[in-house]
């Protein structure tokens, strides 16, 4: 029978990369925690309907790219989740939050799916880290949000990332946009495949983001959004960008960017990583106060957020060489047997050790002296702790420093005291 091989596009994790993941994560902890979003965990799936309403049903997540079954032939259809924000939007009025407070601020560290075709930094399983804030629609609050995300890239001291960002104005100013861009498409449709027919009649903003090389020209010189925002929606945008200034943040202005989700309305924003080749987006978000009406609020629920691919993150932090310092694995101890029928004493030390938060490995494999001494030496213990018949009786243990080669012998208390300072 063949050997069994992960599902296309997922990826396994072992302890060496995990110990980056888990840096990463401990920088996003700390830093939401300092901007007061607490975190949030919500199912791995949803009623279909959940993404198909909020997402969109003519995007590509929703159109092509979900995991979608039943959990029995009558029961109805259920979607690993593909993104984070509908369902923090349906968790928080499910419990009716905003009753409580009006306030909600929200973060997450999840895994996602999407049946999307597998390449560099493009999983169908993969993660995204991300911040929802809900209940206020303000210019200040999509500063906050923006500003939480690039204090992560700055702390994880990510270099040459773009920030672009666009408004998309309110739901009336799409409106005549909408009509403006199917006007501006029909001559086009000899040279229109079936599909973007169809986008064009369901939801012309999604050609905008269209990869089919093609229709770029086209495009390229398709009417812009921002010639049809209203008075008010321009002055929204120009907040926006008058805080992200002050607080000193470096963007570029991209009127031709749309996002892949029809929820956002005002600012949208995307940040681009030169190190990641084809698949360039690192992160990106917006608000989106029509989502909860649309997921059958019966009252609005203003709101603004981003998601970051964690796994792109990594990828760019490992181009720049930002975990050259990480220290993966730090065995302080490793225990050597010099007589195999030791083992249970040695354990007996090893657990004192461990007790006293001492990282202590044990040889499992009943190894030779030289192997093990080979072993420790791999793993880059720094000390190795010797158990013979000589320690068993007289209490007394060797401990020979790894790197600077130097033995000494000690009772347990004060090797447990040595071991425990900060310098040894
Ligand atoms: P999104 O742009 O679809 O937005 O995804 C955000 C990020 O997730 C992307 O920029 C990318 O880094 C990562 N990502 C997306 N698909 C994949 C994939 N197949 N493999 C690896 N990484 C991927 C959203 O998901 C919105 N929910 C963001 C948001 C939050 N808007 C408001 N709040």
């Amino acid at each position: 029978m063949a050997q069994y091989q992960a599902v296309r596009g997922v990826k396994d994790i072992f302890p060496e990369e995990l110990a980056k993941w888990k840096y990463v994560e401990g920088v996003i902890h700390k830093l939401a925690s300092f901007s007061g979003f607490q975190e949030i965990r919500i199912p791995i799936f949803e009623y279909t309907e959940l993404f198909q309403r909020g997402i969109g049903r003519t995007t590509d997540i929703v159109g092509k790219e979900m995991f979608s079954f039943r959990s029995d032939p009558k029961g109805r259809s259920i979607t690993l989740r593909p993104e984070m924000t509908a369902g923090v939007m349906r968790a928080v009025l499910q419990k009716n939050l905003l009753s409580s407070a009006p306030v909600h601020k929200f973060y997450y560290i999840s895994e996602l799916f999407r049946k999307e075709r597998p390449q560099a930094g493009r999983q169908r399983q993969f993660s995204q880290f991300g911040a929802e804030l809900l209940g206020v629609s303000s210019t200040v609050a999509v500063a906050e949000v923006i500003s939480l995300m690039m204090q992560v890239f700055e702390s994880l001291g990510i270099n040459g990332l773009k920030l672009r960002v666009n408004s998309l104005g309110d739901m009336d100013d799409r409106c005549r946009y909408r009509e403006a861009l199917k006007a501006y498409f029909v001559p086009f449709y000899g040279i229109f495949d079936d599909s973007l027919r169809e986008r064009c009649k369901s939801n012309p903003l999604r050609i905008l983001d269209s990869k089919n090389l093609s229709i770029q020209e086209v495009i390229t010189e398709a009417p812009k959004l921002y010639d049809y925002l209203s008075a008010s929606s321009i002055q929204d945008f120009e907040e926006v960008l008058y805080y992200l200034t002050e607080l000193g943040i470096t963007y570029q202005i991209d009127h031709r960017l749309v996002r892949g989700l029809d929820y956002y309305c005002h600012t949208a924003f995307e940040v681009t990583s030169a190190e990641l080749g084809a698949q360039d987006a690192i992160g990106g978000g917006g608000r989106y106060d029509g989502l909860a009406k649309e997921i059958g609020s019966s009252f609005d629920v203003p709101a603004v957020g981003f998601a970051v691919g964690m796994e792109r993150l990594l990828i760019t932090m490992e181009k720049q060489r930002l975990f050259a310092t990480l220290n993966s694995k730090n065995t302080l101890v490793y225990v050597v047997l010099q007589q195999p029928d030791l083992e249970c004493y040695a354990m007996q030390v090893a657990w004192q050790l461990r007790k006293a938060g001492i990282t202590t490995e044990i040889d499992l494999a009943k190894r030779s002296v030289k192997a093990q001494m080979r072993e420790a030496n791999r793993i880059k213990s720094s000390y190795a702790l010797f158990i013979g018949k000589t320690e068993v009786m007289t209490g007394l243990y060797s401990l020979k420093n790894l790197i600077t080669s130097e033995q000494k012998t000690f009772s347990l208390e004060a090797l447990l005291d040595i071991l425990q300072s900060p310098i040894h």
